[in-house]
Formats: C-alpha cells, structure tokens, sequence
C-alpha cells in the first residue's frame, strides 16, 4: 500500500485538542497501515500558549508535555493568519464555544477554507450560526467542512444523517444531549440538590466554565440549532429554542418520579412542520418510564431518536461519553476527508 501524508493544523489544544494530539499518538502506526494515510501534525496554535510550526512534523508528545507544564508553544500569532499560512491539508479547529455568535470559529474556519484546506471541527457555534456559508466557501475551494463532533461527543450524529439516512426525510429528532443536565437531575432523584449535582458533574470534568450555561438548556440549544442547519437547511437562533432549566424546583418531582421507577430528564426536540415549513425547538424536563429508549442512559450517557418518514424510529447512543470519544470524532472528520480525497486523486 503506498503511504499518503496527511499534515493536520491544531488550532485549540485544550481538552479536546490534546486528546486528539493524545489519540493520534496512540494510533498512528495502526492506521497508517490500515489506511496508507500518515497523519502528522505540522502545526499548533493557541491563544495564551503561542504558536508552533514545523513543515516536517510537529513533536506532539513534546507539545503535550509543554502544554500539560503550562510552557509555551512559540510566539502568538492569529489564528486565521496561522490557518492561511500553516503547511496543512486539514486544519483541525477546537477553540471554545461562543453560542450566540460563533464568530471566532467561524473566522478561523473561513480563512482555512479560503486558503485551500479542510477543516475538521468540534466547535458547534459555527455550525449553528454559519453552516450554509461554510458549505459554499469549501464546496467554492474544493475542500470540506467536517464537524462531527460538534453534536454529543463521538456519537455519530452528522455522517449518520449524511452516509446512512440519504433522503430519509428526518421529520424529527429527541434525545439526551447534555451530560451535565443528566448528572444533576440523577443526584435531586437521589435526594441531593443542584449544587451536590454540579459538585459530581465537576468531578467528571464535564461542567462548562458556567453551570447554568448547561442548566439552563443553552449548551443542548445551540445543539439543536446545529442540528437544524444541517438536516434540513434551516438555521434557527438559539435564542429561539424554548427552554426548561434544571433547578432545585424539581427536587420533589425527581424523587416522585424515582418512587414511581421513573425518572427526569432533560429533553431535547427538534421538529420539522411541514405545514409552514418553519422548526421548532424546544427542551424539556419530561418523566420517563422503562418503556422509554432512553431510560437506560444515566449519568452522563447521551441519545438521539431519528423520526422520518421511510423508516421505524432509529436510535443511537453513547454511554458515558468521555474526552477520547469526542477526539474520535475529529478522527473519524480527518480519515473521511482524507479517503474523499484519495477518492478524487
Ligand atoms: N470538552 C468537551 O467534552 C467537548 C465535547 C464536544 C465538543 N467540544 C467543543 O470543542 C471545543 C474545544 O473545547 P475544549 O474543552 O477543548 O476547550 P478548552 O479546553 O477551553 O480549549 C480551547 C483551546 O482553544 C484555544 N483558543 C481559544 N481562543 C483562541 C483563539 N482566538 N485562537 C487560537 N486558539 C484559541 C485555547 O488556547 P489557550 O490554551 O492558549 O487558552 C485552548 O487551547 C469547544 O468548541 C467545545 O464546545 C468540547
């Protein structure tokens, strides 16, 4: 088998970042042989750690080890300079969540594609806000715009809907899409209150900066709008998303529901009316049974539920999802641009 480089830009090295530099470590070798592709990191940037770049290959464990001791990389520099100049096919884009603006990500994202290459990215503001625009721009150079683990971590929500549901008319979609919001109301069903919650969710390293962010129901709104731009076109504002907080109100109620062997949830629907055309959006706290296909995800498990009009409801989920899930995700972005590619060549 002949061996193709493929040279991948970090721009984000945090949590998701890492585990993805930490993932390609791991895995290198394996899927080099099993895919003639040979990934290599050729460049990092960061906001507060500077930059790196080295056309031959960045050293990652060393970067991880920089990034783990606080060091700095190299010299800042801007992200969509870094992105247009960097020697890369694929631009690989995990700075953080701006939900009601996306802006950031999506400037990087843009000067990536305006500069000839693919991006693989876990930032769902951009798809939210900008999804049709980001289209055009890489279908206009030739590259693509990947991001499938924008939505619940490695789960395979977006090539789902691309590879395996072509024309299914998705006419709706439920499901569990925030991990923190499932860890709060297990512990009010447990009889503790939102703060003991946000405690246990912290210690699992799940919790926005801001709680209330997940709470709230803004982290699973930005979701859904996500999910809207990209089944069936139509972006909503997440300010549009009705939205149902998890709060200590709903301490009685989560252990009524718990007595009656059931439980709360925070619920996630995404509705395609055909008759104005328009989406609807909303999450809510709902009592689920046994016979729910979701009962079975606790603590931090999430779930979608596909309703179209061609086939039986179609469910996928993941339990306990953890950082190395959604650096898979990246890495499924990266190998599918990457046999596109071998595809046209
Ligand atoms: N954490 C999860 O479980 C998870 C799951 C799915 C999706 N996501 C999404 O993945 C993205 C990254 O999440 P994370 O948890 O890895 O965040 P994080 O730990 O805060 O890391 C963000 C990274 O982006 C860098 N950054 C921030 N602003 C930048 C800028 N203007 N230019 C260049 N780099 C910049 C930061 O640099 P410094 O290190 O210098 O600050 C940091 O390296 C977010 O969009 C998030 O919503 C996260």
């Amino acid at each position: 088998m002949s061996i193709r480089r493929l040279r991948l830009c970090l721009v984000g090295f945090g949590n998701v970042g890492r585990a993805f530099a930490e993932l390609l470590l791991r895995e290198h070798d394996r899927l080099q042989s099993e895919t003639g592709l040979d990934l290599a990191v050729t460049g990092i940037c960061t906001a507060r750690f500077g930059s790196i770049a080295n056309p031959s290959g960045v050293d990652l464990q060393r970067a991880l080890d920089r990034a783990i001791a606080g060091t700095p990389h190299g010299p800042h520099e801007e992200p969509t300079a870094f992105v247009a100049s960097c020697h890369a096919d694929i631009v690989v884009e995990t700075t953080p969540l701006e939900p009601f603006t996306g802006t950031v990500g999506i400037a990087i994202i843009r000067a990536a594609l305006a500069a000839g290459r693919s991006v693989a990215s876990a930032n769902k503001g951009p798809v939210a806000h900008d999804l049709r625009a980001l289209k055009d721009l890489a279908r206009r150079h030739g590259v693509r715009y990947r991001y499938e683990s924008a939505v619940a971590d490695g789960m395979p929500v977006f090539s789902l809907i691309e590879r395996s549901l072509p024309c299914a008319n998705v006419t709706a979609v439920t499901g569990l899409l925030n991990s923190t919001s499932g860890v709060v109301l297990q512990v009010l069903s447990e009889g503790g209150s939102v703060s003991q919650g946000i405690q246990r969710a912290q210690r699992l390293g799940i919790v926005e900066d801001d709680a209330r962010f997940d709470l709230d129901g803004w982290d699973t709104a930005v979701k859904l709008c996500a999910l809207s731009a990209s089944l069936w076109d139509k972006p909503i504002h997440v300010a549009d998303v009705e939205r149902a907080p998890v709060s200590d109100v709903l301490a009685t109620k989560a252990l009524d529901a718990r007595e009656r062997g059931n439980r709360l949830v925070s619920m996630a629907t995404l509705e395609w009316q055909r008759s104005n055309e328009a989406v609807q959006a909303r999450v809510e706290i709902e009592e689920i049974g046994p016979e729910s296909v979701f009962f079975a995800l606790t603590g931090t498990s999430l779930g979608l539920c596909f309703e179209t009009s061609l086939l039986q409801p179609l469910t996928i989920s993941c339990s306990n999802p953890q950082l190395a899930d959604t650096a898979y995700g990246l890495l499924a972005d990266v190998l599918h641009i990457g046999f596109d590619d071998s595809c046209r060549t």
